[in-house]
């Protein structure tokens, strides 16, 4: 063959993306080895230095311990478990394969979400001494959330039970009524022994009962043509103005295909439109489809922004809402608490947001439902979301391109969770706001004011209510409007039902921006007292309101100085134990990075430090 038939034959190979999943010591490894051996990928130096390491590693009898040919990570090695995702490249006659190794380990939960979310197939290890184990339920748990929808199962280390039917069947049976509890259909399942090869590559004399596919095969011959779906869809990512009379809309076809003078609309605008060119990188088409990156010009100028979608008329089954119900997972050390504002980032667009319910966490063993008030590192959840803006998204199951989201840290940008969309919410659709004639500005002007949130944080004891009462007590004195919202006073009250777990705490201060707001609306110049230690829900109550209407005051006090004075006894109680999640004790607080005013109590009087609050009032024309 000459070098230009080779490289075209290479180029049109299929290529199949597989993740395999599978619990610690099933072998998983030593598939991959396998696979790689088998299919002559390795070379020869790999194999030299997997000699070695094996006797280094002590993996007696065996010449070449195939589960060190993955080079993988170091700590793999050392932990005994690979701890992210990683890729491995072979081939055969007829197909390309990218593999992603992910751990079986439980804490890894996030990691295998990550490789399925990618993978075209999935090869779920059970290891045939063993059984199923709660892992591999777990897998399957999560396979079925993503929507894979190849999974070939295989029974590893049949050698370990004699290459015995009964055995073999046995798992089959059990697998197949646990993957029946989420209607999930698998119907591959192969005897095999990644060590000595068998059923992976050729089928040798020790499973003579079987009469399927080797593994290899059946991967090669899995079809990855997906159901006809003719429903066009493209969020567009980026509005192209080469030129001063070119104008087009590009972006990644999610669903479907597109001609040359389709009929399209465009959401959320709704309005029509017919596609004129299709420009793709290898030139002018007639014809797109899903996965290509494509721009496309319109018949009709229209206004049309990144984040909007392009999609065909003939079914409308997308929605634009604010709110959906959906499965999420978790995947950060810090916390998920409801009604923390966070990142969602959608195909198309991102915007704040919060899960305003958690409606149950599963247990992804049993299967279980179970209530919880927070999620924790790898934990799947069902949960209510409402965003700050309508979007437009799809169901998971029919588009996974717009039915999935991921969740980040407004201040870090860290990704802390993914998601996949269920249902819309149409909780909010039917409530308008009412149109008022006396308006904040009408309502402060009486008094000659302009409204504020003063809003203190710090520790307990730290002097927040007194230096509060005092500024009040001089507004007062001047004919302001005020109102003080202080903690120890509203938790007699509205928020009587809360306590001091973080969840609680997120919810205490929701409830009071949400108060603090109607207040400013009301014209009245606002002091607010709470502990309110983090930051996140400081910054939430922030961007209720205009810019200069939030005026942060942190009140220093150190830890030792508030023991000290503990007016309440509360500290003392702390310290003895009889009071959990104590700020600055079992709980944390999280200082103002840039507050507007800073107060320091162990260096001036609460009347001084009063005026000086005053002051900057009165400079920032508020009083
Ligand atoms: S916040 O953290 O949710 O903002 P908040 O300001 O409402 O707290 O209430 C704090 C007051 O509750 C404290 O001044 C103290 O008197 C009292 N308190 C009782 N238990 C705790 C606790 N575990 N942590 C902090 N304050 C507590």
């Amino acid at each position: 063959m000459d070098l230009k038939a080779f490289f075209e034959k290479q180029n049109n190979k299929k290529q199949l993306k597989i993740l395999t999943c599978g619990s610690v010591d099933d072998g998983k490894s030593t598939l991959l080895g396998r696979l790689m051996y088998d299919s002559k990928n390795i070379y020869s130096d790999q194999l030299t230095q997997t000699q070695k390491e094996s006797e280094k590693y002590g993996t007696q009898g065996k010449k070449v311990d195939l589960a060190l040919l993955i080079d993988g990570l170091q700590a793999e090695r050392e932990q005994g478990i690979t701890i992210d995702v990683a890729y491995r490249y072979f081939e055969t006659e007829k197909c390309k394969f990218i593999l992603a190794d992910t751990p079986g380990h439980e804490e890894y939960t996030r990691n295998m979400a990550t490789g399925a979310s990618n993978s075209d197939v999935a090869i779920i290890l059970i290891d045939a001494s063993k059984g199923i184990l709660d892992q591999t339920k777990r897998h399957t748990f999560i396979l079925s959330l993503l929507g894979i929808e190849n999974i070939i199962v295989t029974v590893n280390k049949m050698d370990l039970i004699d290459f015995n039917q009964n055995k073999f069947e046995e798992i089959v049976k059990s697998f197949t009524e646990i993957s029946n509890q989420f209607k999930f259909k698998i119907e591959k399942f192969i005897p095999i022994s990644a060590l000595h090869g068998e059923n992976v590559f050729t089928k040798n004399k020790n499973i003579p009962w079987y009469n399927g596919k080797t593994l290899i095969e059946e991967l090669e011959d899995i079809s990855l043509i997906e159901p006809e779906d003719d429903f066009f869809s493209m969020p567009v990512q980026w509005v192209n103005r080469l030129s001063s009379n070119f104008r087009g809309y590009s972006g990644t076809i999610s669903s479907g295909k597109i001609n040359i003078d389709d009929e399209i609309f465009i959401l959320p605008s709704r309005e029509k439109n017919i596609i004129k060119k299709i420009l793709t990188p290898s030139g002018q088409k007639e014809v797109a489809f899903k996965d290509q990156a494509v721009t496309l010009t319109l018949s009709k100028e229209v206004d049309i922004s990144r984040g909007n979608l392009i999609c065909s008329t003939n079914k409308d089954n997308l929605f634009t809402s604010d709110q959906f119900a959906s499965h999420i997972i978790w995947m950060s050390k810090e916390k998920m608490l409801p009604e923390r504002n966070y990142i969602f980032r959608f195909i198309n667009s991102q915007t704040i947001g919060k899960i305003t319910d958690l409606v149950h966490k599963i247990n992804v063993n049993s299967f279980d439902k179970l209530a919880s008030k927070e999620l924790n590192l790898n934990e799947i959840a069902y949960c209510k979301v409402a965003l700050n803006k309508n979007i437009v998204f799809n169901s998971y199951q029919k588009n996974k391109r717009l039915g999935s989201f991921v969740i980040i840290d407004q201040f870090t940008k860290q990704t802390l969770g993914a998601g996949v969309i269920d249902h819309e919410l149409r909780r909010a659709s039917n409530i308008a706001w009412q149109k008022m004639s006396i308006n904040k500005k009408l309502r402060s002007s009486i008094s000659g004011q302009s409204p504020c949130i003063l809003w203190f944080t710090g520790l307990s004891g730290s002097g927040k209510s007194t230096i509060a009462n005092i500024i009040e007590q001089k507004l007062h004195q001047i004919g302001k409007h005020t109102y003080l919202l202080d903690g120890d006073n509203i938790r007699h009250g509205l928020n009587k039902d809360l306590g001091f777990t973080d969840t609680d705490r997120v919810e205490n201060i929701r409830r009071i921006s949400e108060v603090s707001r109607l207040m400013i609306d009301a014209g009245l110049i606002t002091i607010v007292s709470f502990i309110s230690p983090f930051k996140s829900e400081r910054k939430m109550a922030r961007d209720l309101v205009e810019k200069d209407e939030f005026i942060e005051i942190f009140i220093n006090t150190t830890i030792e100085e508030c023991e000290k004075r503990d007016p309440k006894g509360l500290y003392k109680k702390a310290r003895a134990g009889k009071l959990k999640n104590f700020t600055g004790i079992d709980s944390i607080y999280e200082k103002p990075e840039s507050p507007e005013i800073i107060l320091n109590t162990q260096m001036k009087k609460a009347e001084e430090l009063a005026d000086e609050v005053l002051t900057f009032l009165k400079k920032n024309n508020k009083i």
